[in-house]
This record gives structure tokens, C-alpha cells and sequence, in this order.
């Protein structure tokens, strides 16, 4: 059976590079795996412990699932002053923290993940991808070796050569 990869983009722009990166490295691997999308959903509520009962959870547990379900993650962030964007870190900290009726939140424990990095800027964004690295490290995440840092400036995609490196990785990694 193909494995079931969950794809975030953590950007929440329309015209995001990091999706038109996701969308690149899909395309070399889907055949091999089973892809679904994830788009950051704008309505979910920064992450306050002390107002829990207050927020429609719905859309959390929802994320929860779709991360439980996942055999392996890709991630593609943006870098926001030399770390990754708070919309990202908000969902991050909205799937690890344990709510009243679960017995855990270790959703992101043993899950392999990939990270990717786009950037417009020189340093492709390597200082986030290395962020999100140390962040799945401390939620005990299986990562892959290989990531994928790009500049992509007026929306050229870096050359076939790249991609098709980084997608050999990958398919090694979720099979
Ligand atoms: C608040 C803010 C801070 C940024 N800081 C950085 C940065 O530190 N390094 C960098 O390479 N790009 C930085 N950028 C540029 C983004 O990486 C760039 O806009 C990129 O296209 C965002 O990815 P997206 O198109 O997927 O949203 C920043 C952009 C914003 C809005």
C-alpha cells in the first residue's frame, strides 16, 4: 500500500513560492506516494492554554487527524525573520499541546518528516528550515537527513537536477 503524505505548506499566502515548491516536488513523487495537501486555516486562534474552553476545536482535532493519519510529512516553510513564520509555529504548538481528553499529544513523535525551505532572499531560507529542524527534534520527530532549501525569485523554480535529487531522497525515506 502507498504511504499516505501529509504535505503543509507554512505559508498562508495565495501566490506562495514555498506552495509552488510543494507543488514541484509532488509532482516527482506522486506516483510513489499518496499526497495530500495542508494549507494553514487562517481562522485558527493563536494558542492561549488559559482560554481553551473558549475556541471551537473542530478545526484543531481536525489537524490533530490529519497528522495521526499521515505515515510522513513534508514541510515547506518561508523564513520570517530568521526563524519560521508564526502562523506555522501556532499550528505546531496547537497539535503538541495535550487537550482535556486526550491522553497525549505526541502526534509528531517517531512521524518522519521532511523539511523544505523557499525564499526570495540569498540565504534560501536555510535558518528557518534549520528552526523547524530543532523544533521537530524537540517533539522527537523522525527526520530526514536530506532538506530542501531554494531561492525563488519571480516565481522560476530551481533547475530539474535539484528536485529530482531531493525527491530520490524523499521516496527513500517514506518507503
Ligand atoms: C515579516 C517578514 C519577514 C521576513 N524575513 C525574512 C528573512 O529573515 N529571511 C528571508 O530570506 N526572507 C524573509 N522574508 C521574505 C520571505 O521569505 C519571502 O517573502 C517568501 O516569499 C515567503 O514565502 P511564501 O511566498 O511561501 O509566502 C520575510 C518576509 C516577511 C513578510
Amino acid at each position: 500500500m502507498k504511504k499516505r503524505i501529509l504535505c503543509i505548506c507554512g505559508s498562508i499566502r495565495e501566490g506562495s513560492i514555498n506552495q509552488m515548491l510543494m507543488n514541484e516536488v509532488s509532482s516527482y513523487i506522486k506516483d510513489e506516494v499518496d499526497l495530500m495537501g495542508f494549507r494553514i486555516d487562517r481562522s485558527i486562534p493563536m494558542l492561549d492554554p488559559d482560554s481553551i474552553s473558549t475556541v471551537d476545536l473542530r478545526l484543531i482535532y481536525n489537524m490533530k487527524k490529519s497528522i495521526k493519519d499521515a505515515d510522513g510529512i513534508i514541510i515547506s516553510t518561508p523564513e520570517y525573520n530568521g526563524s519560521i513564520p508564526g502562523g506555522l509555529k501556532n499550528i505546531i504548538d496547537w497539535i503538541s499541546y495535550k487537550l482535556p481528553n486526550e491522553e497525549d499529544a505526541k502526534y509528531f513523535y517517531r512521524k518522519k518528516v521532511a523539511i523544505m525551505s523557499a525564499s526570495t532572499g540569498v540565504l534560501r531560507g536555510v535558518r528557518a528550515a534549520m528552526h523547524l529542524q530543532d523544533i521537530m527534534m524537540h517533539l522527537k520527530a523522525s527526520i530526514c537527513h536530506e532538506t530542501l532549501s531554494v531561492q525563488i525569485v519571480e516565481n522560476v523554480l530551481p533547475p530539474h537536477e535539484i528536485i529530482s535529487r531531493f525527491a530520490y531522497a524523499l521516496r527513500d525515506f517514506f518507503n
